[in-house]
């Protein structure tokens, strides 16, 4: 999302007449868009800063703009940290970048030292031909449907620098599928906080947005992302199972612990079992799905035997992919007054442990596909992998192969070795 973000700023920007400068130091205009998820987000975004401070004094016409979550959460405050920055701007007052430059190019009083952190709605009504759609595959692209988020996560920041849930038309939304179809885009996915919960005034649903994009011609894939547990119904399952191959088979759900105990003081709307349920749910209905989720290790709360029902529950569900963070306190959250009571070393031993089990689940799940054929829409070139081509399966898998290929071709390969984080493989040619 924050990517997606980014395309946007750069769209506006872009559309103002500004065009992208060879490097720092010659930009007129820097915008940093920011991370406040965890505390080493926000560190980064101050170091950052540290950096652009003797660019700032060294041309002072230089306009230094700070948007994002840290820009929302910090507001006013940002400048007593960072003096030197223009202009504070939240992710939903996007909207007014154009009209803040402007302003301070033309000087006008108080332009400079200005905070825009209103939730507005033009953030996700954002003109489509607007968002430049940079990345490495022309293949893919975001489209945002909801935005914000009306769960109350204990340990979340998000809610309050994103915002109250507000969801795009879906007509809007397949409008502007059916857009970058023409142009050539083979695979969308649909963003939002909590993805699932989308709903637009007329009551359409998520389910009712994967039937209807489905049947555009010319689109091969359809994603979505994150999607909360609480909200991931049967009917938006019979939907997925039900919609054809252009879903893919991956579903992102973040559980965050195997414990009920900390996942109610985490206030997640979900426990151990429920969560079951629904991968169960999930694997009756697509058999292949592969599934990824998110983990928080070291909540205040959580004791030896909770993190070993965290551990337990990587065995249970076998995951193929897993994003797993300390906890890290957030400044307003409701977690904040239980304390940070685990050391650094203790939530880093506990990362570690459950790091190294998902690494010998993953490789065994990798493992599984040698010798099958698999379609991988291709990336680019991956310099680390000796140039060879990099690129995705429906599954979500990262797929490596050499010989001759291009990035939004959709690429026949036969898997030849697995390793924990991808697959290589070998093109065949042709599609069994
Ligand atoms: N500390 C650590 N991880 C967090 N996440 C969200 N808030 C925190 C926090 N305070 C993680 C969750 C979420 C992912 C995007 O970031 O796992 O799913
Ligand atoms: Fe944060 Fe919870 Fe909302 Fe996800 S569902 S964005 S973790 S509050």
């Amino acid at each position: 999302m924050n990517v997606h973000d980014s395309q946007k700023l750069a769209g506006i920007l872009e559309h103002e007449g500004y065009v992208k400068a060879s490097s720092a130091s010659r930009a007129d205009v820097i915008l940093l868009n920011t991370c406040s998820i965890r505390e080493k987000a926000v560190e980064k975004v101050f170091s950052e800063l540290g950096r652009l401070r003797a660019l700032k004094r060294s041309r002072p016409e230089l306009i230094l703009g700070v948007c994002g979550c840290v820009a929302q959460q910090e507001g006013r405050e940002l400048f007593a940290r960072a003096p030197f920055v223009d202009f504070v701007m939240g992710p939903r007052a996007i909207g007014s970048l154009a009209s803040t430059l402007s302003r301070i190019r033309e000087g006008k009083s108080g332009a400079r030292r200005s905070v825009d952190t209103e939730y507005r709605d033009d953030s996700i009504e954002f003109p489509v031909d607007r968002i430049r759609r940079e990345g490495e595959c022309v293949a893919k692209a975001f489209v945002t449907v909801l935005e914000g988020c009306n769960h109350r996560c204990t340990y979340c920041v998000v809610p309050m620098t994103r915002g109250r849930e507000v969801c795009r038309d879906m007509d809007d939304v397949l409008a502007e599928v059916r857009q970058l179809v023409g142009r050539g885009t083979l695979e969308v996915e649909f963003l939002g906080q909590t993805v699932n919960a989308y709903r637009d005034a007329r009551g359409r649903t998520l389910a009712d947005l994967l039937r209807a994009s489905a049947e555009i011609e010319g689109l091969r894939r359809i994603r979505f992302t994150t999607s909360h547990p609480a909200q991931m119904t049967d009917a938006l399952m019979d939907a997925m199972a039900a919609a054809g191959p252009t879903v893919c088979p991956y579903l992102h759900l973040p559980v965050q612990s195997g414990s009920s105990t900390v996942l109610r003081a985490m206030r997640r709307g979900h426990d151990r079992d429920a969560y079951l349920r629904k991968i169960e749910g999930l694997r009756r209905r697509m058999p292949g799905l592969a599934l990824g989720t998110d983990f928080i290790v070291g909540f205040p709360s959580e004791t030896e035997k909770d993190f070993d029902e965290t551990m337990s529950l990587l065995d249970e569900v076998r995951f193929d992919t897993v994003y797993s963070f300390a906890y890290s306190a957030r400044p307003g959250t409701a977690a904040l007054s239980l304390g940070d009571r685990l050391t650094p070393e203790e939530k880093r031993a506990r990362l570690g442990r459950l790091q190294s089990r998902q690494r010998e689940i993953q490789e065994q799940n990798n493992r599984a596909w040698i010798g099958r054929d698999v379609e991988v829409l291709v990336e680019g070139l991956d310099k680390r992998e000796g140039a060879k081509w990099t690129g995705r399966t429906p599954e979500n898998r990262v797929v490596h192969f050499a010989g001759s290929s291009a990035p939004g071709r959709i690429e026949p390969v036969r898997v030849l070795a697995a390793t924990a984080y991808s697959l290589q493989g070998e093109p065949t040619g042709t599609f069994a």
